[in-house]
């Protein structure tokens, strides 16, 4: 119990007052979105900051990607007062708080710019994306650079911290602190956890949080672990902190402070953020690592590497964003590219790439992604298809990296259906199969993964693929010629429309499957096998209405079905369907959109961003505007709070409106949002 102090009340009334917003307005560039990634890099180092919590940045705490907060704050101290300025919900008494003037976001950076007394401070929240360089993009860091901007001569100091929050786990944690030259790490773990096991919300309850910062401007660092009250008081107090590390403690942070004297020049100041798991996955029994432990196989090397790396990993930041930029400008317009920068971080921060944790022999380089927030499967199929876009003009490499496990897994004695596997492992980390009452989507799987295998070869020019699982791939394709036009009821992977027997887009999906198949090992037959499926569900009128006007859910069943599935019909440039079919659609989706968008299907009350921007691709003119201005709009409403969710209610439904999304969050499918870019070419982003 505690004993009710009167005149703390009163410091803490006092306080909030001080710590209120003010109402002067931010400016949120390109746009103000449902939320900021701030350190995304794995399904393990996920932190996020809603859009909504930026005007009160300084007492607004992080968030894991379920939404569970994380300790990480920042205070700055000019002339002696200690502003907050990002994550101290409490703040202490005699503290202020800095006041957000404007926020931005690029597909690697989310800046906030925040006013502190005399001087302008920016933090700059940089996730790397450099998919191409398999040993920075594996880092699994993540740098916040705090800058003080040039103004009067005043004396600064820059204090930040971090708890176990980190770590998925509130007791059992312990401390560590380590040096590297000027380098200062501190080591987050949780004791006694179980290699590859998670938290309720999806948190890696195996390795450590690490923070690490040096010196840098000039100044002179500190640091010190300990109660959170005591560490920030002292701090505030003196700017600088002790340098005693005390064992953890329930209510503790570790925390860094550089004072930079007295100054009138910009300084900038970097952390780097991050979770280290030595075992990363468990694919099929056998460890593996993250592909920067063949080179950085100590912690505290890989976080000084990161730190020393920062110069060229923002330079590469710079040409990476402005490639995205252009590429969405040039597609469809600045709605597009706001679309596209916002995806990017959350697409490549699902994904991680690794090595044998024993030989770390990088010549078996494999990459893994998580299903995240819909069920947590690893190296789901269909959740591949629906990022393929990106990976198709950027890095197609990647296909090979996360098709590579599915297929040795599913050509191995562990795997013995004649159709390709959903995933190979109902819960990441574990990558140990798939269990016997997993989910099966036989079409939908065997014709994902001929397209995606096609994907990886038109875009790099390599045969190694489809010749190593040349067998495989030969039985998905039977498969598909024997059993795609009429599929029997089973699950699409819209999953949520339970098993339907005669999907039509699960045609499309298998007409689409033979041709490419036909594309791929040069065989006409498939190719004509696959048109004569599209010529029976669109010009027979198998899949579609009488009138022949729009495809149905099911042969010859209402509702219509907003089909995406010949999407790669364009991309791979098979013509398949007819044109006619391509205009039918254009012309009839706008028909039928409803407040927020178009939905998947006319029966139902919300949509998928995934599959508008496929069908954005497929159609022309006004469909894809709307299509594309529909999209940027339910981004840009200001409803949502979680990492941007792929599903979301286009019409007022109960409790709902419509705009509203739908329980996904931060799922790395966002690539789909490339597909209208990706018809600009393969593989086209050199850098
Ligand atoms: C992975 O497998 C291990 C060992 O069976 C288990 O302890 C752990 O909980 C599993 N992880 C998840 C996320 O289910
Ligand atoms: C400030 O520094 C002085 C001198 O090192 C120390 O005695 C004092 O405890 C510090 N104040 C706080 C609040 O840590
Ligand atoms: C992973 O590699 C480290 C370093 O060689 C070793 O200590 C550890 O036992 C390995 N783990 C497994 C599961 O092989
Ligand atoms: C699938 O459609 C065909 C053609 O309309 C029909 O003959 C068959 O009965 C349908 N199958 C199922 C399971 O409904
Ligand atoms: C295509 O031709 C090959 C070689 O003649 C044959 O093995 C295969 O079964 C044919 N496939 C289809 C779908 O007709
Ligand atoms: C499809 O639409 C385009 C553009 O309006 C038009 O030029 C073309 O003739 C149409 N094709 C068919 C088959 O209707
Ligand atoms: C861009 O999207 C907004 C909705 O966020 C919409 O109002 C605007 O018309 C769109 N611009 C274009 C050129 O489509």
């Amino acid at each position: 119990m505690r004993w009710f102090n009167p005149q703390s009340a009163l410091a803490a009334v006092y306080v909030m007052i001080l710590s209120l917003p003010t109402s002067e307005a931010i400016t949120y560039s390109p746009i103000k979105p449902p939320s900021y990634p701030l350190a995304v890099r794995s399904p393990y180092l996920s932190a996020w900051i809603p859009g909504n919590s930026v005007a009160s940045l300084s007492s607004s705490r992080a968030q894991f990607w379920a939404g569970n907060d994380l300790i990480w704050s920042v205070t700055a101290r000019v002339d002696g007062v200690a502003y907050n300025l990002f994550g101290v919900k409490v703040p202490l008494s005699g503290t202020k708080s800095g006041t957000v003037t404007e926020a931005t976001y690029t597909s690697t950076h989310s800046t906030f710019t925040v006013q502190a007394g005399s001087r302008t401070f920016t933090l700059d929240f940089f996730s790397p994306i450099s998919p191409k360089n398999y040993l920075r993009q594996s880092l699994p860091f993540s740098y916040l650079t705090v800058t003080v901007a040039a103004g009067d001569s005043s004396s600064v100091q820059i204090y930040s911290d971090l708890d176990h929050s980190w770590v998925g786990q509130a007791s059992d944690v312990s401390w560590s602190y380590s040096t590297k030259t000027t380098t200062g790490v501190f080591q987050i773990q949780g004791a006694d956890a179980s290699t590859y096991s998670e938290n309720s919300n999806g948190q890696a309850l195996w390795g450590s949080a690490v923070y690490a910062t040096r010196p840098a401007g000039g100044g002179s660092l500190s640091t010190a672990s300990g109660p959170s009250a005591s560490v920030r008081q002292s701090f505030i107090s003196n700017g600088t902190l002790s340098g005693t590390h005390a064992e953890w403690t329930a209510n503790g942070v570790v925390g860094f402070a550089h004072d930079l004297g007295t100054t009138a020049k910009e300084v900038a100041v970097t952390f780097a953020v991050g979770h280290v798991r030595e075992e990363s996955i468990n694919f099929l029994g056998e460890a593996q690592t993250g592909y920067y432990r063949a080179t950085y196989a100590d912690t505290v090397d890989a976080v000084s590497h990161f730190l020393d790396d920062y110069s060229d990993a923002s330079e590469e930041s710079v040409t990476f964003d402005a490639l995205v930029q252009s590429t969405g400008i040039s597609s469809y317009g600045s709605n597009y590219s706001d679309i596209l920068a916002l995806s990017t971080r959350q697409v490549y921060g699902g994904i991680e790439i690794t090595i044998p944790n024993e030989s770390l022999d990088t010549g078996t380089t494999r990459a893994f992604i998580k299903e995240i927030s819909s069920d947590g499967n690893i190296n789901t199929v269909d959740v591949i298809f629906a990022t393929f876009p990106i990976f198709y003009i950027l890095s197609p490499g990647y296909l090979k990296l996360l098709l590579d496990p599915i297929l040795q897994y599913s050509g191995s004695d562990g795997y013995t259906k004649e159709y390709a596997v959903h995933e190979i492992g109902a819960s990441y980390p574990n990558a140990t199969g798939h269990p016997e009452d997993g989910e099966e989507m036989p079409i939908e799987e065997s014709g994902n993964i001929i397209i995606l295998t096609y994907a990886y070869q038109l875009a790099t020019g390599k045969t190694d693929l489809a010749t190593t699982y040349a067998s495989q791939l030969s039985q998905y394709a039977q498969y598909l010629y024997k059993n795609g036009l009429y599929p029997t009821a089973q699950l699409s992977l819209n999953d949520a429309l339970g098993e339907l027997a005669n999907q039509t887009n699960l045609a499309v999906k298998a007409a689409i499957g033979l041709a490419t198949y036909g594309a791929l090992t040069n065989q006409a037959n498939y190719t004509t096998a696959g048109k004569s499926f599209a010529e029976k569900i669109w010009s027979d009128h198998l899949g579609t209405d009488a009138a022949g006007t729009r495809f149905l859910i099911q042969y010859g069943i209402t509702p219509w079905f907003l089909v995406y599935n010949h999407y790669p019909d364009l991309l791979f440039g098979l013509d398949i369907f007819p044109e006619e079919a391509y205009n039918a659609t254009a012309a009839f989706y706008p028909t039928v959109r409803q407040k927020a968008g178009v939905p998947l299907d006319g029966a139902i009350g919300w949509g998928q961003t995934n599959w508008q921007s496929f069908v954005a691709a497929t159609v022309t003119g006004s469909a894809r505007e709307l299509l594309i201005k529909d999209l940027h709009a339910y981004v840009a409403n200001g409803l949502n709070s979680a990492p941007f969710s792929d599903r979301y209610w286009v019409q007022d439904s109960g409790q709902y409106v419509a705009g509203d999304s739908y329980s996904f969050r931060a799922r790395p499918t966002l690539g789909s949002h490339f597909a209208l870019a990706a018809l600009g070419g393969a593989n086209t982003w050199d850098y």
